[in-house]
């Protein structure tokens, strides 16, 4: 879809072009840390599903790749930050080199709740790759191996990004007007 085609849309941020650039970089770079290792992707439902398909396809390591998915909700006094899983892996990790991949790292809640997650399972290694930062935004110390763009203090759709559901399928991501 076009950006002008959508009302919503305040300014293109990241082209097709420039993600797919970006995208091969940090897909070397995670080639080369990793060297004669198999690797696990796993990807957060449903906002890192377009991320994970390019970023696999430009890694030189044989991968395996899992999901799973969360609910995020707020507790009865308001408190943001709870965060559940609602689809589990299908495999187990232990003993593997894991990554996981994200959309957009904002507060780093549920980062963290990922983490403490995964990190109980045994696996061999665990870092993780997000496609977006937005570090401003940052509760929660949470630790970023690989990052492809820093954004600023806005909410963005496309490239697997959402607002109420609409606009993942966009191949560039873009700032929505306030
Ligand atoms: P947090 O780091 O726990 O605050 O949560 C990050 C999650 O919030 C992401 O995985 C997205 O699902 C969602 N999110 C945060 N910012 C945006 C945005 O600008 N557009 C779309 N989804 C967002
Ligand atoms: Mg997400």
């Amino acid at each position: 879809m076009s950006a002008s085609a959508i009302p919503g849309l305040e300014r293109v941020l990241f082209t097709e072009e420039q993600i797919d650039a970006r995208i091969r970089q940090v897909a070397a770079e995670i080639s080369q840390r990793y060297q004669g290792r198999t690797l696990k992707l796993i990807g957060v439902l449903k906002g890192s599903v377009f991320f994970l398909t390019a970023l696999a396809k430009y890694i030189e390591n044989p991968v395996k790749i899992d999901f799973l998915a969360i609910s995020s909700f707020s507790n009865k006094s308001g408190s943001p930050g709870l965060v559940r899983i609602a689809k589990d892996l299908d495999e187990a990790i232990e003993g593997e080199d894991v990554i996981l991949v994200e959309d957009i790292v904002d507060t780093g809640f549920t980062l963290r709740y990922l983490l403490q997650t995964l990190a109980g399972r045994a696996p061999n290694s665990l870092s993780v790759c997000t496609f977006l930062d937005r570090n401003s935004r940052r509760i929660v110390q949470v630790p970023v191996d690989f990052r492809c763009f820093e954004i600023p203090d806005r909410f963005v759709v496309g490239f697997g990004l959402d607002s109420n559901q609409l606009y993942p399928n966009l191949s560039y991501v873009a700032v929505m007007k306030p």
